[in-house]
């Protein structure tokens, strides 16, 4: 068996690990690490109030509905992904909180955008660019429906810098490689966007990196290790058994509150020529 983004392929799992995912999207957007790693580009992204925003690769829609909630946001969100159970659940969420006169989620493919030139003034890619199939064309996409002068923020992690601390460092080492493998199509795509954007027209407006740290409690992390971790042994990249016993110590870790994981996230805004 071979390695499998389960979000690149989410078309392929069945309903329970699809369940799984779209629990795993909702806790992330409420997680306050996450959070505030949403809001630290948000809030830097000047939109007129009447501003059509698309997210790509939106999953539950939870940026969106972000968006969609802000005072004063007269515009149009418009969500894209590659699931119809995402999609679906995005529409009941967005109903929920009372913002879906506000935002239309559709299906779509990020590789060929279904709207013409110049559609939007905002578009956005949250923890997609890892996952998808080929980064380029979805760039490529990104910069053509965007408007002259328009935004693109790309934010995701460097999943290369992904650790977790384990007694043992080289079982502690295999185990990050082998989830970076299992759950990421490009690990290291965020490093080489800097050298990509010309390519598409793109100018860097903005840009930084966070180290998100958990030490002692597990949170984030956690739920990345309990959502990713079985996807390593289904793979073939390490035993069950090894991925249990890795698991087992890092609950214990967690129990114990001497629990330790990081991992580095870039966030990039850039003009469109
Ligand atoms: C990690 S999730 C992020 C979801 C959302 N942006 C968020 O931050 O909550 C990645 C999403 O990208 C979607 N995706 C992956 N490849 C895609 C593609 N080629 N076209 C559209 N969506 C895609 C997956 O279905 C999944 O919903």
């Amino acid at each position: 068996m071979v390695a499998r983004d389960p979000h690149r392929f989410v078309n392929e799992l069945d309903e329970v690990a699809i369940e799984r995912l779209i629990s795993r999207l909702e806790s992330r957007a409420k997680d306050k690490v996450f959070t505030s790693l949403f809001d630290k580009y948000a809030s830097r992204l000047t939109l007129p109030p009447s501003a059509q925003v698309l997210e790509v690769g939106c999953g539950t829609g939870a940026m969106l509905r972000f968006f969609a909630s802000r005072s004063g946001f007269s515009g149009k969100a418009i969500g894209v992904d590659q699931s119809l159970p995402f999609v679906e659940a995005a529409n009941k969420f967005a109903q929920l909180e009372n913002v879906s006169n506000k935002i239309d989620f559709q299906v779509g493919d990020a590789h060929r955008l279904d709207f013409p030139p110049a559609s939007f003034d905002v578009v956005i890619a949250n923890t997609l660019i890892s996952h998808v199939t080929q980064p380029t064309t979805v760039l490529e996409e990104m910069a053509r429906v965007v408007r002259p002068g328009g935004t693109v923020a790309i934010f995701d992690g460097d999943y290369a810098s992904l650790t977790y601390a384990m007694p043992d460092h080289d079982f502690g080492h295999k185990m990050d490689v082998a989830l970076t493998r299992a759950s990421f199509n490009n690990p290291r795509i965020m490093r080489d966007l800097p050298r990509l954007f010309p390519e598409f027209g793109f100018e860097v407006i903005d840009a930084w990196g966070d180290a998100v740290v958990e030490i002692g409690k597990g949170s984030y992390f956690k739920s990345f290790a309990e959502t990713y971790a079985p996807y390593v042994s289904n793979a073939g990249l390490l035993s069950e058994e090894a991925v249990n016993s890795w698991l087992t110590v890092q609950r214990q870790a967690m129990e114990n509150r001497t629990f330790f994981a990081s991992c580095n996230y870039y966030t990039y805004l850039v003009r469109c020529a």
